[in-house]
């Protein structure tokens, strides 16, 4: 068999009259004469033309919608609209037949509802064929962003015996027999028999042992997979997310705000400029879709302007303190439109709250600053105490249109008895947590971090709505098929 070439290759060919082969999977069949194929090498597909007088009958008829075909033949400038190049067929070879009656992609617009029940097959759709493209180049400039600017990409473990974000929110990993548990004399499960010796549990986070890498080499970042046990059913929450946490030693808050910006800035640029077809075919499905919304719930500027937009503004700063201000005076508020209405300070944002200060106040994206001690994570730095008696910490998170929050980080408490202290308030088992406190008994220096949701992030760039749309196999409550 002839050397296989991609699609995309000879989409962008001018060198005609010349022998090709191709395969992929048939998309559709017309007229018993053009096949449209894609190969997945990028979004488009070709035009296959068949010459049906000479081709065998019961050759024609398994060319159907999912067939995998080795196609043949030579390259011409297509007379037909929308191509400029298409193959006239001289050989053709089904390498998988696909029974039409039962390949549930048909070609007709489905529900993403729909798709997600068959994730295993929704990769060859045009969407997800854009998405996870783009997933797949977002990622890719992450590293190139942080490989640019010298930063070590650091491998932090998955299994641990820690919770870093101290919520409890996790998975617990175990060999032990849930029908033979061994038991301590109270009663208690007795962890010393389990493989590790002690309780562990998937990650929720590799912030902690970045930290650690940070102290040594400076400027970290970990990227992989985290896991929180939240039953959280929303269209932005995954039991299973990937995040990318940069950690660096020297940096105070602002440093880490201009780093998340640039950051953001670089990937969404990127993206721009290297899925352009991705971005292109998303954006005119982004406006088909809302074709049926009434024109209030119109998003002002399309998929592609929203990105651009992005790039071209600083991203609002103001403390926590100033955005409650705002939110109490806010309209929503005022006409308890809120579903949680803001009447203290102290309040916990919820995604209501973020949503209206980026999209309806300042209508750009935002980062809050200096959250109260009390709804943060016990790592980050203490502010001292403000003339009105109120405890802050500094932490900052960026909230996004659409999205909500986006990043979470903060200054960390490099300050051992600050630190201890804290940890103590806030039950987090110090002895256990030794090996991190030693970062602040040698040599501590102040440092910063965050982490970015990649999915959310993915969420931004495409224009997808559900954060189950921009994982390929994703894991929520109740749901971790495939
Ligand atoms: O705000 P979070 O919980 O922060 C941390 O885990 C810190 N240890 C990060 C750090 O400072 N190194 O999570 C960070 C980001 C959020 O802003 C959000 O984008 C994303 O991770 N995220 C989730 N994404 C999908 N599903 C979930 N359940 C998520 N929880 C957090
Ligand atoms: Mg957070």
């Amino acid at each position: 068999m002839a050397k296989r070439i991609q699609i995309k290759d000879i989409l962008n060919t001018s060198e005609f009259n010349r022998q090709v082969t191709i395969m992929g999977w048939v998309k559709t069949f017309r007229n018993n004469q053009f096949i449209a194929i894609n190969d997945g090498s990028c979004i488009h597909n070709i035009q296959a033309v068949v010459d049906f007088n000479n081709t065998d009958e019961t050759l024609l008829k398994r060319i159907t919608t999912g067939a995998a075909v080795a196609v043949t033949g030579n390259i011409v400038e297509s007379l037909g609209k929308g191509q400029k190049v298409e193959i006239k067929v001289t050989d053709l070879e089904i390498l998988g037949d696909s029974d039409p009656e039962k390949f549930p992609l048909q070609p007709k617009k489905h529900s993403l509802e729909f798709l997600r029940e068959i994730a295993h097959l929704r990769f060859r759709t045009n969407t997800f064929n854009a998405v996870f493209k783009i997933r797949h180049s977002l990622s890719f400039a992450v590293h190139q962003f942080f490989n640019e600017k010298g930063f070590v990409y650091m491998h932090t473990p998955i299994i641990t015996a820690s919770d870093a974000e101290g919520a409890g929110e996790m998975f617990r990993v175990s060999t032990l027999d849930p029908d033979n548990m061994p038991r301590n004399v109270d009663g208690s499960i007795n962890y010393k028999e389990d493989f590790f010796g002690k309780a562990t549990n998937l990650t929720v986070s590799g912030q902690l042992e970045g930290e650690l890498a940070a102290m040594a080499f400076g400027n970290v970042y970990t990227f992989g997979p985290t896991f929180r046990a939240e039953n959280s059913n929303t269209t932005r929450h995954l039991a299973e997310f990937w995040m990318i946490e940069p950690e660096m030693a020297f940096y105070d808050l602002d440093d880490n705000m201009d780093l998340a910006e640039e950051l953001l800035k670089y990937v969404i640029k990127y993206a721009l400029e290297n899925c352009a077809d991705e971005l292109e075919f998303l954006k005119e499905r982004l406006l088909e879709e809302e074709k049926s919304k009434p024109a209030a719930e119109r998003s002002e500027l399309d998929l592609i302007s929203k990105l651009k937009f992005c790039l071209d503004n600083e991203f609002e700063r103001l403390t926590y303190t100033q955005a409650i201000q705002i939110l109490k005076s806010s309209k929503p508020n005022q006409k308890k439109q809120f579903k949680y209405l803001i009447n203290e300070w102290g309040a916990d944002l919820q995604s209501e709250h973020e949503r209206f200060l980026v999209e309806k106040h300042f209508k750009k994206p935002v980062i809050l600053t200096n959250y109260p001690a009390e709804i943060k994570s016990f790592y980050m730095r203490q502010n001292d105490t403000d003339e009105n008696g109120k405890n802050t910490v500094r932490a900052m998170d960026i909230l996004f249109p659409g999205i909500g929050e986006i990043i979470g980080g903060s200054q960390r408490e490099e300050r051992l008895e600050k630190l201890e202290q804290r940890m103590h308030d806030m039950n987090i088992p110090t002895e256990e947590m030794s090996w991190y406190l030693d970062t602040r008994r040698f040599g501590s220096a102040f440092h910063s971090g965050f982490g970015l949701g990649f999915e959310r992030l993915v969420l931004f760039v495409t224009g997808m709505t559900n954060i189950r749309d921009v994982i390929p196999f994703p894991r929520t409550p109740k749901h971790a098929e495939f």
